[in-house]
């Protein structure tokens, strides 16, 4: 019996071993147009930002010890893969009209609380935002939104 649990262990650990060799590669491409430094908002949303969105939404992830290792490293990869397609700070369209909409997007997802995501605030508590947070974001985003939409005017 021993025995049969020590060989048990011994191929769970060899399996493991080898699932490392399936670890999907972690990119953080430069930045084509990141939205922090073509228009800065005020530094304590620019921070909200980074500290709460940025893993998932730019080309600045920073990447957690568990997003080396299989299985975890499919999850945390698969989602940053994931969250830089539907939105990414580090590359801001220079349309208008597609950054208004953007811009409205995280209008609703803050509505919403759908953002950040609740299983990464568990593991990144430095990510949580307060009520005044988000109505600060909600506040810039419909404001930036507008701004978009508004003709320059030529003086
Ligand atoms: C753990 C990773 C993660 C974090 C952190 C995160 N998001 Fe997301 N986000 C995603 C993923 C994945 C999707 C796409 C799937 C979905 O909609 O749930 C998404 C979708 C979105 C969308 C929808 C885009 C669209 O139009 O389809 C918006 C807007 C958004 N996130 C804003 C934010 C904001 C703002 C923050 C910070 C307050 C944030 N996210 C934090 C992973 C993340």
């Amino acid at each position: 019996m021993k025995r049969k649990i020590a060989l048990f262990l011994a191929a769970s650990i060899a399996a493991l071993g080898l699932l490392q060799f399936t670890n999907p590669v972690r990119t953080n491409p430069p930045a084509a147009r990141d939205l922090l430094t073509v228009a800065p908002p005020s530094p304590a949303i620019a921070a909200v930002l980074r500290a709460a969105c940025y893993d998932c939404h730019s080309h600045e992830t920073q990447w957690p010890w568990y997003s080396r290792v299989a299985p975890s490293s499919w999850l945390v990869v698969a989602d940053v893969r994931e969250g830089r397609e539907h939105l990414n700070f580090s590359d801001w369209p220079s349309a208008p009209e597609r950054a208004a909409k953007k811009f409205d997007r995280i209008s609703e997802v803050l509505d919403y609380r759908e953002m950040p995501p609740k299983k990464y605030t568990l593991l990144h508590p430095e990510a949580q935002i307060s009520e005044r947070q988000r109505q600060e974001l909600l506040d810039w985003c419909e404001a930036e939104a507008q701004k978009a939409r508004t003709p320059a005017s030529t003086p």
